[in-house]
């Protein structure tokens, strides 16, 4: 099972300071390697498990919404999906362009990319 594989080198930290979308990928690229990556279920819980001492309802993850679709900044598949029921947003509206895990419902969310929140870097394994 690749997820498996995979959650071995997967390293998420939860970064307590708060900061717009592209501070937070600016920071974890300074002192880290990217913004995170929910790519997998097993992924998504490891973030969720991490994220427990977050000061913010909301986390910030490397979720971007760019010229007409959602993808990855780090380049990962955007296959695994864990949006409300709602699914997908196919066209947000211009201040919901970031995406968020929010922490109470444990789904992703849009978000203003200019929110000051904490946010979760990728370690080196
Ligand atoms: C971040 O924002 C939250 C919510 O407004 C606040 O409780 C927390 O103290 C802030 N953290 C820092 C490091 O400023
Ligand atoms: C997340 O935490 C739960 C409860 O402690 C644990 O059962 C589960 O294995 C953890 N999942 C991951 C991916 O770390």
């Amino acid at each position: 099972n690749q997820d498996v594989i995979q959650s071995g080198v997967f390293k998420p930290i939860l970064v307590h300071q708060n900061k717009t979308w592209d501070e937070s990928l600016n920071y974890c690229w300074q002192n880290y390697i990217d913004l995170v990556s929910l790519s997998s279920q097993i992924n998504m819980e490891e973030v969720i498990n991490n994220t427990i001492t977050s000061q913010t309802a909301y986390v910030w993850t490397g979720l971007r919404f760019m010229v007409g679709h959602w993808f990855w900044v780090s380049g990962d598949n955007l296959q695994y999906k864990a949006w409300s029921t709602v699914g997908e947003p196919q066209c947000p509206a211009r201040n919901l362009h970031c995406g968020t895990l929010d922490r109470r419902r444990n789904i992703w969310q849009p978000k203003d990319c200019e929110e000051k929140l904490n946010f979760v870097c990728l370690m080196k394994p």
